[in-house]
């Protein structure tokens, strides 16, 4: 039988920088030879996708909290059982651009929802799987909101409907990222606030033992 995948999961408020970072790590991981799956939330499997397009589409603006829970659960209760379950049992490592710790941070500290309630939901979709590792990329959101006006003046590219929550909204959500952190071993704390580099870097003094032990235990 062939050993268990590993599961790694990256996290960050919105314009943290994750994406240049998930480059990074795919193309290190490409050299060292490791099949990496990469996903997102929402989304990874097509009903996710469609979910996606409701859940941040600009039109939806009186989506209720509840209603916004609910959705985040389905999309990943498709993902963790058509896409990351078989794969980890295939052996095959997985990187995922959020999981259940973004709907602690946005649903139970941005939008205020009871978080026992908000756990019980996590549970329901994933079935009580969890992340062996999670990058969590902590930036100021202030200094997220200037990256991100930056982006949106050159690219163009137009917030979506969470993207458009307010500075109180951002706080509470890094808040309560940064007490996930404290609490919880799995996760690993990144300074998002440097050079790209330097937090690229950093991300890669946590991933080599990894892989390292992989390569050991072939
Ligand atoms: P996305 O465009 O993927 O944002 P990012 O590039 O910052 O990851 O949009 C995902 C949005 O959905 C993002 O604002 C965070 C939010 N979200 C939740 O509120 N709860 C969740 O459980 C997940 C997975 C995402």
């Amino acid at each position: 039988m062939k050993a268990r995948g590993l599961f790694i999961t990256i996290e960050g408020i919105d314009g943290a920088g994750k994406g240049t970072q998930i480059d990074h790590i795919c193309s290190y991981m490409e050299t060292e030879g490791i099949e990496l799956i990469l996903l997102r939330e929402p989304g990874g499997t097509s009903i996710g996708e469609q979910i996606r397009g409701i859940l941040l589409g600009q039109n939806n603006a009186e989506m209720k909290a509840m209603t916004e829970l609910l959705l985040f659960a389905a999309a990943r209760a498709q993902l963790v059982r058509e896409v990351i379950e078989p794969a980890l049992a295939e052996g095959k490592w997985i990187l995922c651009d959020r999981f259940f710790d973004s709907t602690l941070a946005y649903q139970a500290g941005g939008r205020g929802l009871d978080r026992d309630m908000v756990q019980q939901s996590i549970l329901l979709a994933t079935g009580g799987l969890e992340p062996d590792l999670t990058l969590y990329l902590d930036l100021d959101p202030d200094v997220a909101s200037e990256r991100r006006a930056r982006r949106e003046e050159s690219l163009g590219n137009e917030a979506d409907r969470i993207e458009r929550e307010d500075m109180i909204f951002k706080r509470a959500v890094r808040a309560e990222y940064l007490r996930l952190a404290a609490e919880l071993e799995r996760i690993v704390t990144i300074d998002a606030g440097g050079d790209p580099l330097s937090v690229w870097y950093e991300i890669q003094q946590t991933l080599t033992p990894l892989v390292q032990k992989h390569r050991g235990g072939k």
